[in-house]
């Protein structure tokens, strides 16, 4: 059976607080001999006269006075770190990224460029590696770099998937421009001169065929030209109005704004990025999920071929690997299948992007100690014989490596501390598409080709090197693979899937419990409802109840704490309906006719020593949810259990 090693963390009682402080310690001790080292010949601070002292005295007062309510103020934090707390994608740190980050952050490297951080961007450079040989990555191939978290990673992945779609367009009139063609790579695999294809054509080769257009038009015109040329054509020069009246233009088609394929399951970052990029909500293009909150393969199919109909180009698909509100995670093999019978039937393509934000350390899993890649089977072995993981589950955290671009948070199921996402691009040439070259860094760009700087090709500027630090101590000492985060992903999934079954199996009366379908992955969401409870309001009313009492905003200190989510129409179909039918079955005669949606109980179940003790914490949650439901009954000032059907509810409803 795979468990966490208990010196991995400081533990729910501070048990390795020894080991911390011991850590830290050394960081501040070997820090001051670096400062001494440095220059020893140089004066240390002049020995300060009396007065100065005396200042001094009293600031050094001032800054432990201060220090100290701030230590006593951050007491009023939330208890992440307990196993009571089930709440948001958040828990312990490992002690290696706790330290690493502290120690680290004493010489406050910036890894925008390895000019200003020689070590940590060296660092940042060995932790991508270790996640793209996680996920099966090319490491000699692929490129990537820590961000400030999963929005930022999503950002770039959809700004270069944009910038790859038209790439090929800016490729042939640059070709025009230069006065040369080239071949292209069609996806029949047939090969046909640049200057034949036709918009659509254009916009429907693969990624690689398209980055392939650059050095091809390197090879047909050599010289500075090239890039000016292809740079004058693009969309990041032209912008969205421009770009369109030069399609309408060149090719008399300026055909209809391109779309992006999210599930409704999908991140609220994505409609954040649409609207950023100015290529418009409208544009983000809704994928309806089965019943597990998995983007539905078949309605993906459906919709890419209605797009195709009507000549929409699609920038990308984005699938993602352990959605926010449910842990879900995509059949990935079966969207890539779809997009190759696209390919093969309708001439159609599009980058596919995997957010893996919150679900990709899941892939820790499928990774034998010496990094080969487990079968479900041996998977299932390493988990205790149990029948979990299922053959799909494997599969789909396993087709990562076919994704043309992955994010993945450390900072959520990597246990470190934030900021860390991480973005990774399949094929690097990518990331040239969206280069801008900084003028005051070109020089540190031109003597260190190994490592260039990475301003050039991310959105952010600066960016903590002390984060890549924290990643990477934390890898080195429990690996991607099931030795290290294996264990933690297989204990915290157990963990889930225990407090699914303990609320499937519990007396809740007089409530019932109605749980979404077992996790992917560790979030078990559930809502509790009553005969007496005869409209959606009334009901959402108890669970938005429930979770006000459990929440770190109730009044007293909760007993344990969870959080909510609400499942609305059109996003959440089909779970909607499976849930208004268990509802009614239930008793209740729920219909959502005003759109408002299900509020669901959402307990994450990510503390990494949850299954010390875990029947015990379970037990207690559960009760704790039952408790406070009781009391929702006396708050309403009725006894349920002599009159059910004497509920006064209106209050509830508002
Ligand atoms: C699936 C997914 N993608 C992206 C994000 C955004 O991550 P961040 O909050 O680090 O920007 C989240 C955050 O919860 C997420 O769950």
């Amino acid at each position: 059976m795979l468990r966490p090693s208990r010196s991995w963390f400081l533990g729910p009682m501070a048990e390795n607080e020894g080991l911390l402080s011991e850590l830290l310690i050394a960081a501040v001790k070997s820090h001051a001999e670096w400062r001494r080292s440095f220059r020893p010949e140089d004066p240390g601070l002049l020995p300060p006269c009396q007065t100065e002292l005396q200042r001094d005295h009293a600031a050094a007062a001032d800054l432990r006075r201060e220090f100290g309510s701030l230590l006593k103020a951050l007491h009023g934090s939330v208890p992440v770190f307990s196993a009571r707390y089930n709440g948001h994608m958040l828990s312990e740190q490992t002690i290696a990224s706790q330290a690493a980050y502290i120690a680290t952050m004493l010489y406050n490297p910036n890894n925008v460029s390895a000019e200003v951080a020689p070590v940590t961007t060296r660092v940042e450079a060995e932790v991508t590696a270790q996640l793209a040989d996680m996920i099966g990555f090319d490491s000699s191939r692929c490129w990537g770099h820590l961000t400030s978290g999963g929005t930022i990673a999503n950002f770039e992945a959809l700004w270069i998937a944009r910038n790859i779609l038209y790439h090929p367009v800016a490729a042939l009139l640059a070709a025009r421009t230069l006065g040369v063609d080239v071949s292209v790579e069609l996806l029949d695999g047939a090969r046909a001169p640049l200057g034949d294809l036709d918009l659509w054509q254009l916009l429907n080769l693969r990624p690689s065929s398209s980055l392939n257009l650059w050095e091809k038009l390197w090879l047909a015109a050599p010289g500075p030209d090239v890039e000016k040329a292809l740079n004058s054509h693009s969309l990041a020069t032209l912008g969205y109005q421009d770009y369109s009246r030069q399609l309408g233009a060149q090719f008399g088609d300026e055909l209809p704004a391109g779309v992006v394929l999210a599930a409704g399951t999908s991140h609220y970052s994505w409609a954040k990025i649409v609207a950023a990029l100015g290529i418009g909500s409208n544009q983000l293009v809704v994928v309806p999920v089965d019943i597990h909150c998995r983007m539905d393969p078949d309605a993906l199919w459906r919709e890419i071929e209605s797009l195709s109909w009507d000549r929409i180009p699609i920038m990308a698909c984005v699938s993602t690997c352990g959605t926010t509100e449910e842990g879900a995670v995509d059949d990935l093999q079966r969207i890539l299948d779809v997009r190759a019978r696209a390919e093969a039937e309708l001439g159609v393509t599009f980058h596919i992007h995997s957010d893996a934000c919150y679900g990709g350390y899941a892939a820790s899993l499928t990774r034998a100690p010496d990094g080969s890649r487990h079968t479900a089977a041996a998977v299932r072995e390493e988990c205790g014989g149990t029948s979990w993981p299922t053959d799909q589950w494997v599969r789909s955290v396993s087709a990562l490596e076919n994704a043309d671009s992955v994010s993945i948070d450390p900072h959520k199921l990597g246990y470190v501390p934030y900021p860390a996402g991480a973005f990774l691009l399949k094929d690097r040439r990518g990331r040239e598409l969206v280069a801008t070259d900084p003028p005051y860094l070109a020089v540190a760009a031109s003597v260190n080709d190994e490592q260039p700087v990475m301003g050039r090709f991310i959105f952010e500027g600066s960016k903590p090197g002390a984060a890549a630090a924290a990643v990477w101590l934390s890898h080195r000492t429990i690996p991607l693979t099931t030795a290290g985060h294996g264990r933690l992903i297989a204990a915290t999934l157990r963990g889930a899937r225990d407090l699914h079954a303990l609320l499937g199996s519990s007396d809740f009366s007089p409530f019932s419990v109605v749980r979404l379908p077992e996790p992917d992955l560790n979030i078990v969401c559930f809502l509790l409802h009553h005969p007496a409870l005869e409209t959606l309001a009334e009901l959402n009313a108890l669970n938005e109840y429930i979770y006000g009492e459990l929440s770190p905003a109730a009044e007293k200190p909760p007993p344990y704490i969870i959080t909510r989510t609400r499942l609305t129409s059109p996003a959440y179909d089909t779970v909607l309906q499976s849930l208004l039918s268990d509802l009614r079955g239930g008793g209740g005669s729920y219909v959502d006719s005003s759109g408002q949606g299900i509020t669901v109980l959402r307990a994450t179940v990510m503390n990494p020593f949850s299954d010390v003790d875990n029947a015990g914490y379970l037990l207690g949650l559960s009760d704790a949810v039952r408790r406070v439901a009781v009391g929702f009954l006396s708050y309403r000032s009725v006894n349920v259990d002599s009159d059910p059907g004497s509920l006064l509810f209106s209050a509830a409803s508002t």
